[in-house]
């Protein structure tokens, strides 16, 4: 594992994981592309997740919203009111910081998102905290986080939207519907993954906190009277996904419960899974909220439709409560990367000592399955080799191929990505269609003298499933 946050971005940015946005113009506050091995990965995460909380079970179903919504929604939802950090300014550069980051980076107390302005200043003036600038900071005032921006030809108050400052919003509105359509019973549910939108005052820690990153959602619909045992069933059940699906060691994930004061406005209570950022610590990854039927019963008093459900069985009509499980998927995918990134001292053919890099990511998340490296570009084995990666990639295969540098550094190369096979073309191939195959993790070539009918490549990739 990935002790410090450096090494993780000097790795990611380098193997073409994560690539700051805007590069040419210099960069763009916290904005990232995913690379072409990012790309891999994302895709794989989402699988992850899709299967444990989608596909796998019988009770959910998925929907994809769109981002511009009825600026209503974000009335209703009550976060053009209550969405808010403080933020204080320092005096003479003018930079803005959170109070609550503020406080906490002095050592003062571990969680000052719960205080009220007046508290903030206090603290302040107790303990005599300057800005990062060294400089007095000014007096905490509350900041909405919603990003604002106007949409039509048209720019006054009447073409003011926001973007969704939680993706989860569209679940609500779309319940119904989708209750409806699929002629559920409760308790079932409805997932999602969307993008969220947030005016953070300061992003920090690369992927940690930017302010256009996704969520990934679970919202379970459930009878009242189940709530509180569903919401145990989900906490239990988040946990299994990030030690058993994703395959994080337990000790470097826990739960930690908020404070009354520091629910957010819709939660009746509200658990936090946080992972351990190496030296950064634990920090949250995903939010599991019992939201009772606060969001229905606000959209419809705002939008005066019926959200209620009809209980067959007990012929009663009332609004659901609804747990909530929300994951950032910016925080799984560096959570990720620092879970399996590994240096580890190796001894080469010549008997040298190296530090080998190694993504060691479960066969699921490897953005590539297989690496197919010919031993020399000429008579014939790259159009060999380029053959096999071409066979493998129509199968579905994510393969990749590399023709350049000496094979212990194309080997090194590949475990660097996580890719957890390597065939070697050589001139055996030619003669006796056999070739090396090399894992990962081992450094073992598998098969009778260490060598394999070509034939047989495919049968070695395994068909593991996510969290078995
Ligand atoms: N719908 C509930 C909700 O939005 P939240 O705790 O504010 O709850 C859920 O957010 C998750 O979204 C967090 O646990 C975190 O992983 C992610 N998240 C929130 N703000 C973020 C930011 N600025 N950058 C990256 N991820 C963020």
């Amino acid at each position: 594992m990935a002790t410090n946050l450096e090494t993780i971005v000097n790795f990611s940015t380098q193997k073409g994981f994560v690539f700051p946005s805007s590069d040419i113009y210099g960069g763009f506050a916290a904005t990232y592309d995913f690379g072409p091995v990012g790309i891999l990965l994302k895709k794989n995460l989402e699988a992850a997740w899709r299967y444990w909380n989608v596909t796998s079970r019988t009770d959910m179903v998925e929907i994809e919203g769109a981002i511009f919504m009825h600026p209503k929604v974000w009335e209703a939802s009550g976060h053009i009111g209550g969405f808010s950090d403080l933020l204080v300014e320092d005096l003479v550069s003018h930079r803005r910081f959170r109070a609550d980051h503020l406080i906490e980076d002095a050592g003062v107390m571990e969680n000052a998102g719960a205080l009220t302005p007046e508290q903030v200043d206090d603290v302040i003036a107790e303990h005599k905290i300057k800005s990062p600038d060294g400089n007095s900071v000014s007096k905490a005032k509350r900041f909405n986080l919603l990003v604002k921006t106007h949409l039509g030809p048209v720019e006054d108050d009447s073409s003011l939207v926001y973007l969704k400052g939680e993706s989860c919003q569209n679940i609500y509105l779309d319940w119904k519907a989708t209750q409806m359509v699929t002629r559920r019973k409760l308790p079932f549910g409805i997932a999602q993954i969307g993008k969220a939108f947030r005016n953070e005052i300061t992003v920090k820690q690369f992927l940690f906190r930017t302010r256009e990153f996704e969520q990934m959602d679970v919202q379970f619909f459930c009878k009242p009277s189940e709530a509180d045992a569903q919401y145990e069933a989900w906490k239990s059940n988040r946990w299994d996904f990030y030690t058993k699906c994703i395959g994080l060691k337990e000790e470097n994930v826990r739960w930690r419960q908020h404070e009354l004061d520091e629910r957010a406005f819709y939660a009746q209570d509200a658990w936090d899974i946080e992972y351990k950022f190496g030296e950064i610590g634990f920090k949250e990854v995903e939010g599991v909220h019992h939201r009772g039927s606060y969001d229905l019963d606000q959209h419809a008093k705002f939008s005066g439709q019926d959200l209620s459900y009809f209980d067959p069985e007990t012929k009663e009509r009332y609004n659901p409560f609804i747990v909530e499980c929300s994951g950032g998927f910016n925080r799984l995918f560096l959570l990720t990367l620092f879970e399996f990134y590994r240096e580890e001292e190796v001894t080469t053919a010549k008997g040298e000592k190296e530090t080998r890099i190694v993504f060691g990511a479960p066969y699921d998340l490897a953005p590539f399955k297989i690496a197919i490296l010919p031993l020399m570009k000429k008579d014939g084995l790259a159009d060999k080799a380029w053959e096999l990666y071409e066979g493998l990639r129509k199968q579905g295969i994510s393969a990749d191929y590399d023709e350049s540098g000496s094979i212990g550094k194309r080997y090194r190369r590949q475990d660097e990505i996580g890719t957890p096979w390597c065939v070697t073309i050589d001139y055996d191939t030619l003669e006796s269609g056999t070739v090396t195959l090399r894992h990962r993790d081992s450094m073992e070539q598998v098969g009778e003298g260490g060598r394999i009918a070509i034939a047989d490549v495919a049968k070695y990739l395994s068909k593991e499933q996510f969290g078995k």
